[in-house]
């Protein structure tokens, strides 16, 4: 599958500028297993990079325009780079490559003009963040054309502000971390607020499914903004600057000063911050009924608290947990309102598991879902151009 993605950037590359690339990175996507809407709280979170990703080949210019090519679209933009660049406004893959060459600029970056042509595998509108692989694996390959090496996390925070100042997208820093600097074989816990990151092997005879509801994650960013004015306004009730140093005590106390919905909100943040940490021992300990617990619970959450599932990933998380038992679980992935549903359960239990599923979820559209079986891969990096 990688190659037939290099084959059709190399293809695309030189179809559209003639000649090959000086270079080409790579950014996966990622699958969260606990931490929802924990980030931009402070707080925790535990995601594994998968391996579908972005991959983008560059080729230096002498002046300062920038050509790019979207291979997957079929669609190109053209522009001079300079600090003050607008945006196209469609907020899709234009605003994500301009942002993030922007913001590399504004931050003393000093990049010359380029050729750039994008091709990806990550199924877009499934909360596997297509969008932060994109913009990390733009960085990646723009910063490895000065010859610049970057500590990931520095990365992953110039890949957050792109989205954040010039998408317009108030996300937190969970997807973009994962992307730049997750490792293969392990989870990546992410202290949000200290930018700590510990990757956390998993269970070798342990395996992460990914299963697609089929119904897309439209336009959520309202409900996903409004979800933060909550938390923000439940952690100044309690007089907090961040939910991250709140406990459910805390909270308790606080409830008469904060609105029902803050309180729900809060204690979501609050119980997946707890599970975040409670899972890294799960993983460590190899104890996959204690981590599938909190993966049920995680999802209970989600659906009763935050209010962030649908009927669909409701009912494929309740069947997946069924299907597994005792040893794993299952909950709602990324920033909600469709997308996939994430499990883990014991490997040589996967075929059963698969089946049952396939055999009794369908999709909106009638069709069997489509279920992944990941392993957990390295973060962004530069890749020898062949294929
Ligand atoms: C989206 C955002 C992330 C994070 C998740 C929810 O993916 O981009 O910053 O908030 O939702 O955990």
């Amino acid at each position: 599958m990688s190659g037939d993605l290099q084959r059709r950037l190399l293809e695309g590359f030189a179809a559209c500028f003639d000649g090959a690339p000086d270079l080409v990175s790579r950014a996966p996507g990622r699958v969260n297993l606990m931490g929802e809407h924990t980030d931009y709280n402070d707080g925790f979170a535990l995601p594994v990079a998968i391996g579908a990703e972005t991959r983008v080949a560059l080729r230096r210019r002498a002046d300062a325009n920038v050509r790019v090519a979207a291979l997957d679209f079929a669609e190109q933009d053209r522009f001079a780079l300079c600090p003050g660049l607008g945006m196209g406004g469609d907020r899709g893959w234009r605003d994500y490559v301009r942002g993030t060459l922007v913001t590399l600029v504004r931050a003393g970056v000093p990049l010359g003009g380029m050729e750039l042509a994008i091709a990806g595998n990550i199924p877009k509108g499934t909360g596997l963040s297509s969008s932060a692989s994109l913009e990390v694996a733009v960085a990646a390959v723009a910063l490895a054309a000065m010859g610049r090496v970057e500590d990931p996390r520095t990365v992953a925070l110039w890949a957050q502000a792109a989205e954040n100042d010039f998408v317009g997208v108030r996300c937190g820093n969970l997807d973009q971390l994962a992307s730049a600097a997750a490792s293969a074989g392990a989870a990546l816990l992410i202290d949000c607020r200290s930018l700590e990151l510990k990757p956390v092997p998993l269970p070798t005879d342990a395996a992460i499914l990914i299963v697609q509801s089929g119904v897309a994650r439209g336009l959520v960013e309202g409900e996903y903004n409004a979800r933060r004015r909550e938390c923000e306004e439940a952690a100044a009730a309690l007089g907090l600057s961040a939910l991250r140093d709140a406990d459910l005590e805390m909270l308790a106390a606080g409830r008469e000063r904060m609105s029902p919905t803050a309180f729900r909100r809060a204690r979501h943040v609050i119980s997946d911050n707890r599970r975040t940490q409670n899972a890294v021992e799960a993983l460590l300990a190899d104890d996959l009924a204690s981590m599938g617990r909190l993966m049920n619970e995680s999802h209970a959450s989600q659906r009763d608290d935050f209010q962030i599932t649908l009927p669909e990933t409701d009912r494929l998380a309740a069947l997946l947990a069924g299907a597994i038992g005792a040893e794993g679980g299952a909950r709602q992935t990324g920033g909600g309102f469709g997308g996939a549903v994430v499990a883990m359960a014991r490997s040589a239990r996967i075929e059963e598991i698969c089946a049952e599923i396939v055999g009794q979820y369908r999709t909106p559209t009638g069709s069997p879902p489509e279920i992944f079986v990941e392993r957990a891969h390295p973060g962004a990096s530069i890749i020898p151009i062949s294929f």
